[in-house]
């Protein structure tokens, strides 16, 4: 892996918003010992670096599509004594490096991919993968390892110089594929880590030791390909919010566009335990109810049913007495139902279930399509006579100007 520093500037220009300006890229790699004060000072116990990652094309682009494209440029300001220095530069990828050979760009953008001439390819490199190793989206720590991500592609390690070091293998003897977001686990330290697949309908966790080493990788089958950038850690759970983002290489070779949005998949939850259990996948949708002052959890398992986004409705004063009101899609029958949870038994079979009406005599019930934002109203829609669920702001005793005051009886209130 090549230390010497790249010096000379970029050559090329480009009309693309997102490649002028604030977004230009930076050819040259430089160190600045000293950076100038503008106005105050810097802290005297200040110790440390602040390292930021982002998309940096070397080459001019066949095809660019941002934030999604581009070579790594690890930007760092170390503060140490009441100083200030800076430091950038390229991660060395591989995929830098045959372009770095070739002196032009020879890959195409995640959204284009297009086949790599293999005269530019080395023995160990796949003729196949269209894809460019770039870990520009993130860096992070972990341990004595400094990691420069992408997202499905190889972490690369940095060393103290910010000097690219290589495919970080976390003690195993192949590089292991990372994505820009993951997390450490604030009592043992073990990072878990998250890796999605351009190709297959599989996203991969990582288990690695506060030490470094991988202890242990699982899968979570998924209904296509999706773009999962970022997860939650919680203490025993890890939570993927998988959206339907899918990748899809068939839309693509018709002339469509790679990412495609897919809301008939729907949005599912996957919990999963830290431990794995026995390796098993587990995805299913569920809603979660929270106490952010006792951290107890519990959920309402809508098994192979999909959730619409709940909305809660609350009822009197008290903080947790209320519903929650969702949509409910059942792929194996192709039917919604509007579902009403009682908030205080959250796990308790729901208050109600509608069905919705037919849309055509050979369907019992209609179905909605995945949505996405829900709200709930202070009036009664539909015109006057039909009452929804929701009470009106002020109503007036029939016949009379007299107001019904809500505020003194146990009504729900939005
Ligand atoms: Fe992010």
């Amino acid at each position: 892996m090549s230390r010497e520093r790249i010096t000379e500037t970029i050559a090329w220009r480009s009309d693309d918003p997102h490649l002028t300006g604030n977004f230009a890229p930076i050819g040259s790699e430089i160190d600045a010992d000293e950076l100038e004060v503008v106005a105050g000072a810097i802290p005297e116990d200040l110790f440390g670096t602040y390292i930021c990652n982002g998309p940096n094309p070397r080459y001019e682009p066949v095809s660019y599509n941002y934030p999604l494209e581009g070579d790594g440029m690890l930007h760092a300001v170390r503060f140490e004594g009441g100083r200030a220095s800076y430091r950038n530069w390229y991660v060395r990828t591989r995929g830098f490096e045959i372009e770095d050979t070739a002196c032009h760009a020879v890959f195409g953008g995640v959204m284009t991919p297009r086949p790599v001439d293999p005269a530019y390819l080395g023995p160990g490199d796949d003729p196949d993968n269209p894809f460019k190793a770039s870990a520009f989206i993130g860096v992070m720590q972990h341990g004595d390892h400094l990691l420069a991500l992408g997202e499905g592609e190889p972490a690369w390690e940095s060393g103290p110089d910010l000097e690219t070091r290589g495919p970080w293998m976390a003690g195993t003897d192949e590089p292991i594929l990372l994505g820009a977001h993951n997390r450490v686990h604030p009592v043992p330290g073990d990072l878990f880590a998250l890796s999605y697949d351009f190709m297959s309908p599989t996203v991969t966790m990582h288990h690695v030791g506060r030490d470094g080493r991988l202890r242990r990788s699982f899968d979570i089958a998924l209904a296509a390909p999706s773009m999962i950038h970022d997860f939650v850690l919680t203490e025993h759970n890890l939570v993927l919010l998988i959206g339907p983002l899918v990748f899809d290489m068939e839309a693509m070779m018709t002339g469509g566009s790679f990412l495609q949005w897919r809301p008939d998949i729907g949005t599912r939850i996957a919990v999963v335990p830290l431990t794995g259990g026995n390796g098993a996948s587990a995805t299913f949708n569920c809603l979660l109810r929270i106490d952010t002052e006792t951290g107890d959890i519990s959920a309402h398992d809508f098994g192979n049913r999909i959730a619409g986004e709940a909305v809660f409705i609350p009822r009197g004063e008290c903080e947790t007495a209320g519903w929650l009101a969702t949509y409910l899609y059942d792929p194996d029958t192709q039917t919604s139902e509007f579902v009403l949870l009682d908030a205080e038994g959250f796990s308790d079979e729901p208050v109600v279930r509608l069905r919705l009406p037919p849309t055509r005599a050979a369907r019992p019930s209609r179905h909605l399509g995945a949505g996405l934002i829900a709200t709930a109203i202070r009036s009664t829609l539909f015109g006057p006579g039909v009452k929804v669920c929701y009470a009106p702001a002020t109503q007036y005793q029939e016949g009379t100007s007299e107001r019904i005051d809500h505020s003194r009886r146990n009504e729900p209130r939005l």
